[in-house]
């Protein structure tokens, strides 16, 4: 299974089954088919997520990454309401959009947001969490026929349809949880980067990432003589000094590796220098193999002799 992540969807939803397997490419999702689900009875959406990942984690594979998620929707002029009980405020889907119609029928202030929390625990038992918060405001009455839940009358900021009239492909980029799913795979590559720098686990997959990277052309090659082949900092040397008038330049050169795919990765080199007051950061967005796809930089100008 090189390359793909095993895990198991901890919900009863299928709507959002669906949803999230697009948002983790590279993730092989299968969901939770037994009965007996815990209450949502958390005071917060993390405490319910944590909760279905658990509950995943004692009933479902014991090889897979486990996956919670609770969402809701809160309503400024209702002071948050739904919220944590969206899905219990009313059947989901007419039910549920006519009772919300009715509380703010009159009420100006229409404003509202998604939010979505997604919480995976490792085989191992690691917990990673990511959060999602799509603002927008409640139509005066249902549009469109996408997407599931609240979405024919959440009209999110920037645009005049429904999120039901916007689509999936829309939900898919911008959605409460495609952006906790984009937080949560940040989270996750952090969370690799440390297992790589020897904070426990298993660190071949970033370790081979960096490998390949240093090896991989002759720029990543020249930057690998600098800095470190793990994740991690050393003292650097940024110019040697010379005769007499010019001092060497003393810095502190780190790589880090963040996996955004588990094929894909960015490698960052960070060169600090005037006791951190000055930085220059590299990201290569690169493929598992090494091969660069691209290269962005950032802050002070890199000095003259590494470049
Ligand atoms: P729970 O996370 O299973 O507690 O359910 C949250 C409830 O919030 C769902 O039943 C929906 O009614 C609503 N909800 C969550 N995400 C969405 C969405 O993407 N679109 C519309 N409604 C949603």
């Amino acid at each position: 299974m090189d390359g793909v992540t095993r895990a198991t969807f901890c919900s009863r939803n299928a709507h959002k089954a669906r949803e999230l397997e697009r948002l983790l490419p590279g993730w092989s999702l299968q969901t939770l088919d037994v009965e007996g689900w815990p209450d949502e009875a958390g005071e917060t959406y993390v405490e319910n997520a944590r909760a279905k990942a658990r509950f995943g984690r004692q009933h479902g594979d014991p090889g897979t990454w486990m996956i919670g998620e609770d969402s809701g929707i809160e309503v400024e002029a209702l002071d948050g309401r739904p919220g944590l009980h969206s899905a219990r405020y009313a059947p989901e889907g007419a039910p549920a959009i006519a009772r919300l119609l009715r509380e703010l029928d009159g009420v100006p202030d229409r404003r509202a947001r998604f939010v979505s929390e997604l919480v995976a625990l490792s085989p191992a038992g690691e917990e990673v969490a990511g959060t999602g918060i799509l603002e927008g405001r409640i139509a005066a009455e249902p549009h469109g026929s996408g997407g599931f839940g609240y979405d024919p009358v959440f009209v999110p900021d920037g645009e005049e349809r429904t999120v039901a009239e916007l689509g999936d492909e829309w939900k898919q980029r911008h959605s409460h949880r495609a952006r906790a799913a984009r937080a949560l795979l940040a989270a996750l590559g952090a969370a690799l980067a440390l297992v790589a720098a020897g904070c426990g686990g298993d660190p071949k997959t970033a370790n081979h990432v960096l490998a390949a990277f240093f090896a991989g052309g002759p720029r990543a090659r020249q930057l690998g003589k600098v800095f470190p082949h793990k994740t991690g900092s050393v003292p650097c040397v940024l110019e040697p000094g010379g005769p007499a008038t010019v001092k060497p330049l003393q810095a502190t050169c780190s790589t880090d590796v963040s996996l955004v795919k588990p094929d894909r990765a960015v490698v960052t080199l960070t060169e600090a220098w005037n006791h951190g007051a000055q930085a220059h950061t590299w990201f290569f967005f690169i493929r598992r193999s090494g091969v660069v796809e691209s290269v962005v930089q950032e802050g002070a100008a890199a000095p003259q002799a590494r470049r």
